[in-house]
């Protein structure tokens, strides 16, 4: 059978065997990309392409020149695509050499019209020995490479739903002990062995051990990074030079949030079709580097007061210059991509239009650093200045002295960080045209003057097309053929065109190529000397731009460490700006952060409604908790009033403060938390086959299990998804243990108001609502929390106001007078669960149950 194939299909079968059975090979043939065999059946569906049949082989191909856009597909469809190039020109009679340049799998795609520029896109592991899970996760379009370590299950899954992976490569033995995780890839258990590991990052490194990193005590992190190191080398044959330091989060520093409050806050993803998330409404950077950063401090926040306090006082400074601030930003808008341009230039994926970006970037850099060290001077000069007259000044200025006397202003600390490499810059701007093509073997990319040899060659190009192109004067002058042309096609090259009524005339030394409808064309030697002159310089020049090119990249890539540095001190400048300009618009006040238990909102707004209610204005509300009395609040009112809205507004602004930004309300004083929980509404999750109460339960178990009197709890209802009684006793049993037990900071939204008798014995609890006003059988909306519980939901106001039929309202107010009414029966035989519902009740007015 073997010996049946073609040399080409051998050529294929070889190197198909080369790679994992799961990756589609794209293999070059001539001016298309064709699939073979079950990736061609494959394919051709998930591309909506032909499937053909040449020699019973079954195959589909795309154009070469539009391959990005179908490999995007592809990768989208969760496939992996290795692609097959030629690597020798075509040479009659002989095999044209290929081999695989690339495998481009969902965590790696370093096409930027593959990536979403204000989001990282992550390639994770994960590895767990001995109960604790290693997570390393890389970008490979900027560099980054971390790792951390959990110490259960469940908080790995929340740490790897914060970073979201495209790809997460773990063992298949592991697979089936930590269960379903998206994205999951099978990869050799080889490579996760600890010491292979090891060696694989040491060797990466080039270093003797990893302590440098500050992951020698984290085999398990280590493993997993290990194990990202040899995928993208071995299987798919990366050069990953630019990740160059390994950095360990330690849990410890940042707030942890997991999945469902991720998910319930709409932090960085809204349920809505108009993007609501808090991301949405915060983000004004000017740069993907700065939108990629925001939404990473929004997933995590930090509990390091000098560092939010540094944040703080920068967006502080910038406020004070609403000149300086908008010419920062005015200045940020003209920086490019630059992490992922040399990102992709670190894996000789790149062109030259990323040297271009580059070079535009660092053009700005000098007046962006004028910019920052103005900025500098003047807070420096402000805080001396005032603190002799000022008391808010002197305050300040103490509070930054006696808490991090060491530590430098961010302003400071960024100007450090971007590097100005004026030489490089320079160097770009004498090489480079301003608009270069996609191709990098086409030539066309460097400016006349800037080689001497291209600029040679270019000469003789251009000398020759000069002399072909006066050449058809001098014919005609030397024949006397008025209608002579001298034409190229890419056939024949450079030819001279006679017509049928001048055949006569043509001279001797003319030699006949080819006869057409209207007449004969001609070549002449010198015509073909002279060809052979210019398309040997125009090729010859091609290769020496390719060559220049590669050569410039080196150059650029000396420079790998100042340029990462640059883009991560821009990616917090833009952020800050971001902030500043979030705070300037809004009107968002500087929160005052302490390691208190306190929890204190004057006239807190909600981040999103704020920027995006229309119809009616916000109305700002007011908390007041302190980790004692009162530190759970129960908070009952009409449906629609309010209560969700204003207990997500406390988390958001909690978590605003723990990013560093300043937060929508009048004065605000907020003790760091050290987790936030929220367990919000009722989601149902299909998809995993958890039924309503399952996944309530489950996130409620999460937050009893792992609140701490540092925590920040939400809980919009719990006990909804179940009967009344049942919901009840858990709602109470809970809001009881979050007290009295675990001490954290609570929020709980609730219809049950029966719950509010639990401040009676309990001086951390109190009750609030959301106050209405009845008029003309109407609710109106006050929006305002005040003391004291609610004690009607106005449940059937809110139906009116949603359009049910008056028929049924009309019911529904005859059914529930009669349950307000003791000991009556419903004159119907629909309606068995309230009245069951409603025998324990006492009075009238406010339902109470025997029971609690
Ligand atoms: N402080 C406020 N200022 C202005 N509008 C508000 C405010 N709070 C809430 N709203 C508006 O009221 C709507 C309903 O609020 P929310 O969902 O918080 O009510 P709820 O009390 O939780 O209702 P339910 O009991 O039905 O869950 C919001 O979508 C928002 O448009
Ligand atoms: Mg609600």
């Amino acid at each position: 059978m073997r010996d049946a194939l073609t040399p080409m299909m051998q050529q294929y079968r070889r190197l198909r065997g080369s790679i994992p059975a799961d990756t589609l090979l794209l293999f070059r043939l001539g001016d298309f990309y064709e699939l073979f065999f079950e990736d061609a059946k494959e394919a051709s569906g998930l591309l909506n392409v032909a499937l053909t049949k040449r020699n019973g082989v079954p195959m589909c191909g795309v154009p070469y020149h539009a391959a990005q856009t179908y490999i995007a597909k592809l990768i989208k469809a969760g496939r992996r695509v290795a692609i097959c190039d030629q690597t020798s020109e075509p040479q009659p009679g002989k095999i044209v050499s290929r081999d695989i340049t690339q495998i481009v799998s969902a965590g790696t795609v370093s096409d930027l019209d593959l990536l979403e520029a204000k989001r990282a896109n992550y390639i994770g592991a994960v590895y767990a020995d001995s109960g604790i899970f290693g997570f390393a996760y890389a970008d490979l379009s900027t560099g980054e490479f971390r790792i951390t370590q959990l110490q259960d299950r469940q908080s790995l899954l929340d740490q790897v739903a914060r970073v979201s992976p495209a790809e997460l490569l773990i063992t298949s033995e592991q697979k089936e002990q930590i269960g379903e995780i998206d994205h999951a890839l099978d990869y050799d258990s080889y490579a996760f062995l600890p010491e292979q590991a090891v060696f694989t990052l040491c060797e990466h490194f080039k270093v003797k051990s990893l302590d440098g990193f500050g992951c020698a005590q984290m085999p398990q992190g280590v493993a997993a990074a290990g194990a990202i190191v040899h995928y993208l080398k071995h299987q798919l044959r990366r050069t990953i030079d630019h990740l160059t330091s390994l950095r360990s989060d330690a849990p410890a520093d940042y707030v942890l949030l997991d999945a469902a409050t991720q998910a319930h806050l709409e932090l960085v993803d809204s349920r809505s079709v108009r993007d609501t998330s808090l991301l949405a409404v915060l983000d004004r950077t000017a740069t993907p580097m700065g939108g990629r950063k925001l939404r990473a401090w929004i997933l995590q926040p930090l509990r390091n007061l000098p560092e939010l306090q540094r944040r703080q006082q920068m967006i502080a400074d910038l406020l004070e210059e609403p000149d300086l601030l908008a010419a920062i930003r005015g200045n940020l808008k003209s920086i490019r991509d630059i992490e992922r341009a040399t990102g992709r230039l670190s894996q000789a994926s790149g062109n030259a239009r990323d040297l271009v970006a580059l070079k535009t970037s660092l053009q700005e850099i000098p007046r962006l650093k004028r910019e920052l060290q103005e900025l500098i001077e003047r807070a420096s000069f402000g805080m001396e200045a005032s603190s002799k007259n000022s008391v808010e000044a002197a305050v300040s200025a103490a509070n930054s002295s006696t808490e991090q006397p060491t530590r430098l202003p961010l302003q400071q600390n960024l100007q450090n960080g971007i590097h100005e490499m004026p030489a490089l810059a320079d160097k770009l701007a004498k090489a480079l045209i301003d608009d270069p093509p996609f191709a990098l073997k086409e030539g066309g990319i460097f400016r006349d003057g800037y080689d001497a040899d291209l600029d040679a060659l270019r000469q003789a190009s251009r000398e020759g097309k000069n002399w072909i192109s006066h050449l058809q004067e001098r014919e005609i002058a030397a024949t006397g053929i008025k209608s002579l042309k001298v034409r190229y096609n890419s056939v024949f090259g450079y030819f001279i065109e006679v017509t049928k009524s001048h055949l006569a005339n043509v001279p001797a030394h003319y030699t006949r190529k080819q006869t057409t409808v209207g007449g004969e064309r001609f070549i002449t030697p010198e015509l073909k000397e002279m060809e052979a002159k210019i398309l040997g310089a125009d090729e010859r020049a091609r290769q020496l731009e390719y060559q220049l090119f590669q050569k410039l990249r080196d150059e650029t890539l000396r420079e790998l460490a100042p340029i990462q540095q640059t883009a991560e001190a821009i990616g917090v400048l833009d952020v800050i700006c971001a902030f500043a300009e979030t705070a300037r618009l809004f009107r968002y006040c500087r929160p005052t952060l302490n390691e208190t238990l306190r929890l204190v909102i004057k006239d807190g707004r909600h981040p999103v409604l704020d920027q995006t209610l229309v119809e009616e204005k916000f109305v700002p509300n007011d908390t007041s908790l302190d980790g004692e009395n009162p530190r759970l609040a129960i908070i009952t009112g009409p449906n629609m009033a309010g209560k969700s809205t204003y207990i997500r507004q406390v988390a958001l602004i909690v978590l605003m403060a723990q990013i560093g930004s300043f937060v929508p309300a009048e004065s605000a004083e907020i003790g760091l938390a050290d987790r936030i929980f929220t367990r919000v509404g009722a989601s149902d999750d299909l998809a995993r086959g958890q039924s309503t109460f399952m996944v309530e339960m489950n996130e409620t178990s999460n937050i009893i299990n792992n609140a701490t009197e540092r925590s920040l709890v939400i809980l919009d209802e719990i006990g909804r998804g179940t009967s009344t009684f049942d919901g009840l006793s858990i709602a109470w049993s809970v809001a009881e243990f979050l007290h009295d037990k675990i001490k954290a900071r609570t929020l709980f939204a609730t219809h049950y108001h029966e719950l509010t008798k639990l401040a009676e014995d309990r001086p951390g609890i109190c009750n609030f609502n959301v106050a209405v006003r009845e008029w003309n059988e109407q609710i109106i909306f006050l929006r305002k929390i005040i003391p004291g519980g609610a004690d009607k939901s106005y449940g059937i106001h809110v139906a009116r106001l949603a359009g049910l039929p008056k028929e049924i309202l009309d019911r529904a107010k005859e059914i529930l007078a009669r349950l307000e009414k003791p000991d009556s029966a419903i004159e119907t035989t629909a309606v068995g669960e309230p009245r069951r519902r409603r025998k324990s009740a006492k009075s009238s007015d406010k339902p109470q149950l025997d029971l609690l």
